[in-house]
């Protein structure tokens, strides 16, 4: 993997205006499949919450707390609490209004979605292969088809946390796509409706969506490709803040703590080159139309 993985910016607030020529710069390395860090963006938490910043939070079985935008509903944490309610706001509207202004070409058409807090160290837990995100995958949503939209995620490291969360980046979407594709099961339609009726999915899989999860799984799943990608090793401080396309890079999140994340998705017409997109490039290599 070469080291130009990752593109390094240097914005130190949460708001803008930006510099076009800067927006310009990542927009192009987002769709390149580039991470973008921003090395002096920290998250800071008020005194108050400092009580919330601790893994004892989470409830039995969850990794993540998370925030529902649609619902305002705090999930995972074994009590609901404001304070943690209006941390995990601050923290969703201090994205929002970053990627509005640094990303000025998605500002119309982004959505955010979740907001998740990750308190726990994650390398001391136990999971299913299918849940190990210290696998390299990439992205796709089980419950939540997005029918081609891309899924762009903001990470940040507390800068109270004692250690970098420690990231592999593999290769180019379209090397382990081609390389993967041969091997994934067939699309079942019919599933994917039933799946929709019963409510297991928020709206009906796309012959994308069937092939990300496919591919998603199929990645974990499978120890040869684990063993042998080329991947580039990152760790990212505390007090950084990095962005990337979680649904065209393949990473793997080995270790670390005190990570606060959200969630944007994007139409892949607001792409300043949607050729990009896994959703043109899968359709690329099958030679069929997915959404
Ligand atoms: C992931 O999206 O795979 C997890 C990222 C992280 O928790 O650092
Ligand atoms: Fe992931």
């Amino acid at each position: 993997m070469p080291d130009d993985a990752i593109v390094s910016l240097p914005v130190s607030g949460w708001s803008g205006p930006f510099d076009p020529a800067l927006s310009r710069a990542a927009v192009g390395a987002l769709e390149a499949g580039q991470v973008v860090l921003l090395p002096g963006l920290a998250f800071e938490t008020l005194a108050e919450e400092s009580g919330l910043l601790s893994p004892s939070l989470l409830d039995g079985d969850s990794k993540n707390i998370s925030l529902d935008p649609a619902t305002g509903r705090v999930g995972g944490a074994v009590a609901h609490s404001a304070l943690l309610a209006a941390m995990l706001g601050r923290f969703a509207r201090s994205a929002d209004s970053l990627l509005r202004s640094l990303l000025a070409p998605y500002a119309d058409t982004l959505r955010a979605a979740r907001t998740s807090f990750r308190p726990a160290e994650l390398a001391r837990r136990e999971y299913s292969p299918r849940q190990d995100d210290r696998r390299l995958h990439v992205d796709a949503f089980p419950s939540r088809p997005t029918g081609g939209d891309r899924i762009l995620r903001l990470f940040s490291v507390l800068p109270q946390a004692n250690a970098p969360r420690e990231w592999r980046l593999g290769e180019a979407f379209e090397t382990v796509a081609a390389r993967l594709l041969p091997a994934l099961p067939p699309r079942t339609p019919h599933r994917a409706r039933l799946y929709a009726v019963i409510g297991l999915t928020k709206g009906v899989r796309t012959p994308y969506d069937q092939m990300m999860l496919a591919l998603h799984d199929r990645m974990k799943l499978d120890s040869e490709y684990q063993r042998t990608a080329s991947f580039t090793p990152r760790a990212f401080p505390p007090g950084s803040t990095w962005l990337c396309f979680t649904d065209q890079v393949p990473h793997a999140a080995l270790s670390g703590h005190m990570m606060l994340e959200q969630t944007f998705h994007l139409p892949v017409r607001a792409m300043a080159d949607p050729g990009r997109s896994p959703l043109r490039v899968l359709e690329r290599l099958m030679g069929q139309t997915l959404a």
